[in-house]
């Protein structure tokens, strides 16, 4: 299947006053055409700064190195106008805190207006009433009330309605939310679930779906990508990674609490241990410190992706052993 976003030996890397942070280590990844995938791992293993590349909003500070090509080109590869032009042209974010990326002191409608004109060229009036349309498609009752409101009217919960609705006006080839109901109360959170589950049949082009949480990814997502210090650890069908997780790092997760597959929770995952340090050199396995089936070559050989040519994979020895 045709891949809107192929990405391919990518990493990220931050100097800091400690040292060199590495965020995103050789990534392997490919987003098809039309498909949903999640994108899931603990606090720090590299989800949004794997975000934040795709959608080139990388902090200047950051080295990037490998190749992220976003509908056949390369970003990276481009000078910095041509990729923020390619980035505006097809791909859209829905964000964990939706206030910060409203306009405090402008009307709603007329930022959800003035978003189509630039990104879509639309007329002002198409533009007004596909707006009162998407937001009455988001539950939201009164849509063309609330288009006279500002953000700070709003309650959380309308808010990412909002900026979801703003994101889905301009059809992009490519939705990436990120944790984008984790600052949501836990009533709000599954209304806001249920609307992105509904929504993807709003959306022609494909979604990455950014989540600690692997209920929701099950609940959602097409694919999965397991991220771990950094690494895509696994990637494959959601439900074959579900039932036969490859990784020990999914198996761990999947073993954390088998409630969070049926019913989505706020509560972190917690496997005993500390993932490394990124500022470390890393030397074998990235998890072999927590692992409850390591074995004694893991501290030393980096696992290969296995199978090594295939766009789903994992990365453990065991596997090739
Ligand atoms: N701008 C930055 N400068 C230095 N380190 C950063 C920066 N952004 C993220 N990091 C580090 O990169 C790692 C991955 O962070 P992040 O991508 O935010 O993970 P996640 O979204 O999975 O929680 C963490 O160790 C984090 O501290
Ligand atoms: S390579 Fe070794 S330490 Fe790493 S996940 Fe596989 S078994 Fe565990
Ligand atoms: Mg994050």
């Amino acid at each position: 299947m045709e891949a809107v976003l192929d990405i391919a030996d990518f990493s990220v890397a931050y100097p800091t006053d400690r040292g060199r942070v590495t965020a995103v280590r050789d990534v392997t990844l490919q987003v098809r055409e039309g498909e949903v995938l999640g994108l899931v791992g603990e606090s720090g293993s590299g989800k949004s700064t794997l975000a934040n590349a795709i959608m080139t909003l990388l902090p200047d500070s950051a080295e990037v190195s490998g190749r992220m090509a976003f509908a056949g080109q390369d970003l990276y590869s481009l000078d910095r106008a041509a990729r923020r032009r390619l980035r505006g042209n097809g791909v859209a974010s829905v964000f964990q805190d939706p206030f910060t990326a409203l306009n405090p002191v402008v009307k709603i409608g007329r930022q959800l207006i003035e978003f189509q004109r630039q990104k879509a060229g639309r007329s002002a009036a198409e533009a007004k009433r596909l707006a009162i349309d998407m937001l009455g498609r988001m539950g939201i009752s009164d849509p063309a009330g609330r288009m006279k409101q500002y953000s700070f009217e709003l309650s959380g919960g309308i808010r990412q309605r909002v900026m979801i609705a703003a994101a889905l006006l301009t059809e992009p080839r490519l939705l990436i939310a990120d944790e984008p109901t984790t600052a949501l109360d836990a009533t709000t959170e599954l209304q806001v679930i249920e609307l992105l589950r509904a929504s993807r049949h709003l959306v022609r082009g494909s979604i990455v779906f950014v989540t600690h949480d692997l209920g929701l990814v099950a609940e959602l997502c097409d694919r999965v990508a397991v991220m771990y210090a950094g690494e895509v650890v696994e990637v494959g069908a959601t439900p074959s990674v579900i039932a036969n997780p490859r990784h020990p790092y999914t198996r761990a997760l999947l073993a954390c609490d088998p409630r969070r597959m049926i019913e989505p929770s706020r509560r972190f995952l917690t496997i005993p241990g500390k993932a490394p340090d990124p500022v470390s050199v890393l030397q074998g396995c990235a998890f072999a410190s927590r692992c409850a089936e390591v074995l004694a070559g893991c501290a030393v050989e980096r696992p290969p992706r296995w199978p090594a040519a295939g766009e789903e994979y994992a990365r453990c020895v065991r596997l090739t052993s």
